[in-house]
């Protein structure tokens, strides 16, 4: 499988207004999503989950690093409404009334980037007619307007409009976080057979573990900026390494009591100011494991091999007795009963590691 999407040494820094120091939103990170895989970003707030997926559409200029799509590095001036990308990379937003056009009829915002991309009227309509039908819509939907559909519906047409062009990626940003569980298990189905029907590479941003776990193949944990942990979603789940990342899993609310007790790192203490982040490991002061080698110099990238990338001083020692603890069932069993509405009304069983 080729690479879609090769993101090496980006970093983005926002100014602050009549200050030198700057925001250090996004620290040195690299990744790459291939054809028809999906990459999820996960991570407490601010870790610079958005700031990534903004940087890779061109909405923002990266301060350094290299992007290159479909093999071609873009262009600093080029973004995702450049001529060379329009209709090849997507956005899903979190929101789905609010990135939709309250004035709009259902059938025009599906069309839109057919009509920036000057598609006759009548191959528009026909086009429209099909995506409809592939996400779910029936006809009538596409005379009504955004505030006459249910979130799930709304979302469904964020969708639509993503995927009309036949995109090579999709940046999808919370996508299912304003629904509700029966909607979210929908849309989750949706975007997985989406997925398989035309092979679009997914940047899938989320808090949800469950989701991410259900829907991704592989994944990168972002903490302050940078992604401490990467690997297959089977061993992000099954076999974390980074004191972090089993802090991120342990926060979750497992069904077994027992279970989340055995495996909890608590991650206790501050988080450091993007503004002034510190000098060694950026996790030293939560870090249960931390020793002064861990303030005072920050982890190289260990490969563990399969593409496991982790970045921290003591993955070999720090987390020894986690490794026979599976997240992954916990987290397969939850997100079996969270579909389970939604495989009833679409009639599909997907998941992507089946
Ligand atoms: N335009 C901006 N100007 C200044 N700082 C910004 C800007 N956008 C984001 N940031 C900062 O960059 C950091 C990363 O923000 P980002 O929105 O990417 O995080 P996130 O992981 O998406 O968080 P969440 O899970 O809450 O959506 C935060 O400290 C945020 O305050
Ligand atoms: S490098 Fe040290 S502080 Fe950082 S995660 Fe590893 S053990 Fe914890
Ligand atoms: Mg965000």
């Amino acid at each position: 499988m080729s690479s879609v999407l090769d993101v090496s040494g980006l970093v983005k820094h926002f100014p602050i207004a009549g200050q030198r120091a700057v925001v250090q939103a996004v620290n040195d990170i690299s990744f790459h999503v291939k054809k028809g895989e999906t990459l999820s970003l996960v991570g407490e707030s601010g870790s610079g989950k958005t700031t990534v997926g903004r940087c890779v559409l061109g909405l923002i200029q990266q301060t350094a690093g290299v992007i290159d799509f479909q093999g071609e590095t873009i262009g600093k001036r080029r973004n995702v409404r450049s001529r060379d990308l329009r209709g090849k990379m997507a956005l899903v937003f979190q929101e789905p009334a609010e990135s939709l056009d309250p004035r709009v009829r259902v059938a025009d915002t599906i069309g839109e980037p057919l009509r920036s991309r000057g598609v006759s009227r009548e191959n528009r309509r026909r086009r429209i007619a099909e995506i409809a039908k592939r996400v779910g819509l029936s006809d009538a939907t596409l005379d009504q307007f955004p505030a006459e559909l249910s979130a799930g519906q709304q979302q469904r047409v964020g969708i639509a409009r993503a995927i009309v062009t036949d995109p090579e990626l999709i940046v999808l940003d919370e996508p299912t976080s304003a629904l509700d569980p029966t909607a979210r298990a929908e849309i989750i189905d949706l975007l997985i057979r989406l997925q398989k029907e035309f092979d679009t590479a997914y940047l899938f941003i989320s808090h949800d573990l469950s989701t991410v776990r259900y829907l991704s193949h592989r994944v990168a944990v972002m903490y302050l900026g940078m992604i401490v942990e990467q690997g297959t979603a089977n061993e992000i789940f099954s076999n974390p390494r980074h004191p972090y990342s089993v802090g991120l899993l342990s926060s979750v609310l497992l069904p077994n009591p027992k279970l989340k007790r055995e495996v909890s790192v608590d991650l206790t203490g501050e988080i450091p100011s993007p503004i002034d982040l510190p000098k060694g490991c950026y996790l030293a002061g939560r870090c249960p494991f931390a020793t002064d080698q861990c303030h005072k110099e920050m982890p190289p990238i260990e490969d563990l091999g399969n593409g496991h990338l982790v970045q921290c001083h003591h993955f070999r020692e720090a987390l020894k007795g986690h490794e026979a603890l599976d997240y992954f069932d916990e987290f397969q069993a939850q997100t079996e009963q969270l579909l389970e509405a939604g495989r009833r009304s679409t009639g599909t069983v997907a998941g992507q590691t089946k």
